[in-house]
């Protein structure tokens, strides 16, 4: 089949590229630069050849229809880029082990709920990491009201994510005691997440730039690598809402490129580089 509808460069046109960049603006608040054009092209022209399509034009005019809205989704999921590791950004959670656990631990004894947030978790190696720092520092966690919300707007990164299988060259950056106990060898190499750790994280799709139907505040939010791919507007609009999802004294981590240009108006105080605690 892919000889006989060939989707070749010649055939992507300018307009087809801006149709692209604003459904990426539209669907998913994604900015996509110029100079993307090439990238946009390998990612989608896959998509294109998988569905038959006979060129760009029928293909992005079919994900627009109501029959296309499923492959409207794999559209956003080609366009998004799921890098990530474990520990990533390792004082991150080496401030969430030693300030933000033990303070949430005497609450969530005291009868109340802890809530942490991975938003736009990839495929599961951050709050898997964050689930390992709470069981270390926190170790019967998964026997109290404890839960690690994780979401992205990736479907197919959250099936992986929920999985929680990684081969090794993914849990290289795991700490061998951390692996065996947290993890049991699942064939092939791989290694999958086991026991009571399993019950900490809570995995969802969401689009960050659209209505979160999620109750309550989060002791500390991980928002990282992800609001480099937003236009100015769309990143403060969005560093206002996670600001306001916090508890007071709660934290957010950021990636170690971006920072929150709007902290102050946020009511975020900057305590490092790419942390921010919420003013009481
Ligand atoms: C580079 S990964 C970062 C993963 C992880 N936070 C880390 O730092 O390792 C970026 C993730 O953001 C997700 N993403 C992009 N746009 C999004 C949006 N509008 N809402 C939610 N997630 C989004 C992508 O699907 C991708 O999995």
């Amino acid at each position: 089949m892919k000889d006989q509808f060939p989707v070749n460069e010649s055939e992507y046109t300018d307009a087809d590229f801006q149709k692209v960049r604003q459904i990426a603006r539209e669907q998913a608040g994604i900015h996509l630069p110029a100079t993307k054009k090439a990238l946009v092209y390998s990612r989608v022209s896959r998509r294109v050849r998988e569905l038959n399509q006979s060129s760009f034009q029928a293909y992005l005019n079919f994900v627009t229809t109501a029959a296309g809205q499923n492959e409207m989704q794999n559209l956003i999921c080609a366009l998004t880029t799921n890098v990530t590791s474990f520990f990533r950004e390792r004082n991150h959670f080496d401030h969430l082990e030693s300030v933000v656990i033990p303070q949430m631990a005497t609450k969530v004894r005291a009868g109340k709920r802890g809530r942490l947030w991975s938003a736009a978790c990839s495929t599961g190696q951050e709050p898997w990491s964050i689930a390992m720092s709470v069981m270390t520092a926190f170790p019967d966690a998964a026997s109290h009201d404890f839960r690690i919300l994780a979401t992205d707007i990736n479907a197919n990164v959250i099936a992986q994510a929920t999985e929680g299988t990684y081969n090794a060259e993914e849990i290289e950056g795991i700490p061998p005691a951390r692996k065996s106990q947290f993890m049991e060898p699942a064939g092939n190499g791989d290694y999958r997440f086991d026991g009571p750790i399993r019950r900490l994280p809570a995995f969802r799709v969401l689009n960050l730039n659209a209505s979160w139907p999620i109750q309550g505040s989060f002791s500390a939010i991980f928002c990282r690598n992800v609001v480099i791919y937003f236009d100015d507007a769309t990143r403060e609009h969005l560093w206002q809402r996670l600001a306001d999802k916090l508890e007071p004294d709660g934290f957010l981590y950021v990636g170690h490129s971006e920072r929150v240009s709007c902290a102050s108006q946020c009511g975020l105080i900057q305590v490092a580089p790419t942390i921010y605690r919420k003013d009481q």
